[in-house]
């Protein structure tokens, strides 16, 4: 779905997340979402607040599993994707704090795994995820699921593709100071999600938005598996969308 603008685009996504979470609410039931840091997905977080604090919208049904995080990373790091949760999203809702999950940046080497399949343990007993958000990278990354990740990977430790590392080495004031390595879901556990909403905004972004959607299925480009979800969709704005 193409928007003028990623304003448009992430209230749309807001919307359809909004909604979901009502009608669980309304049968009693909770709703489970998957969510991502990064600046993509950060307006659809301001109109969730908004939404919150102007419509009474409640996320006390709610659960969360957040995608990924750098290995290591403390929880209140400058880059720590808990740390952008909380300030862009969990800290302005009324969220119970036992119902946020993601993954552990603080693990020894030797605690990952267990973690990992303690982390896919949750999502299935959560019922799983019936909205997950995605943004894209320009190596087509979705989460920390480098080139050559397998369709049927799970939660797991990866190491990070150099060009991931080049792109945030400005968060990390140096390339040097950027992790190797993160825990990310995998895409089996992300391919399980009943729907999937990938937001790609900006021309920075066309080229592989354009290699995702019109490209065949290759694991060198992790985001094109999501061409086998049945409910996948991908919200671009025209920048995005100019390569197609
Ligand atoms: C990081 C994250 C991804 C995210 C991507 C895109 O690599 N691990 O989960 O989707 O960045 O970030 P942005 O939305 O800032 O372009």
């Amino acid at each position: 779905r193409i928007f003028a603008d990623s304003k448009s685009a992430s209230s749309a996504v807001a919307t359809e997340i909004a909604s979901l979470i009502r009608t669980r609410a309304s049968q009693g039931k909770t709703c489970v979402l998957g969510l991502v840091a990064g600046s993509s997905p950060i307006d659809v977080y301001v109109e969730l607040v908004r939404m919150h604090r102007e419509e009474g919208l409640s996320f006390a049904n709610v659960t969360t599993f957040n995608l990924d995080e750098y290995l290591p990373m403390e929880p209140d790091g400058p880059q720590s994707y808990v740390r952008f949760m909380n300030e862009n999203l969990f800290s302005h809702i009324d969220m119970r704090p036992e119902n946020i999950h993601i993954p552990d940046g603080t693990l020894a080497t030797e605690q990952v795994a267990d973690f990992c399949r303690r982390y896919e343990g949750m999502i299935a007993e959560a019922g799983g995820i019936d909205i997950q958000v995605l943004g894209i990278n320009r190596t087509g990354h979705i989460g920390f699921n480098e080139p050559g990740s397998d369709l049927r990977s799970r939660t797991r430790m990866i190491t990070l593709d150099n060009v991931t590392r080049t792109d945030a080495a400005s968060d990390f004031f140096g390339i040097e100071n950027v992790p190797r390595r993160a825990i990310t879901m995998g895409v089996g556990t992300i391919m399980e999600a009943r729907r999937i909403l990938l937001l790609a905004f900006g021309d920075n972004k066309a080229s592989i938005v354009a290699r995702t959607i019109e490209g065949g299925v290759d694991p060198s480009v992790p985001a094109t598996f999501l061409q086998l979800h049945d409910q996948a969709e991908f919200i671009i704005d025209s920048g995005a969308a100019s390569a197609l």
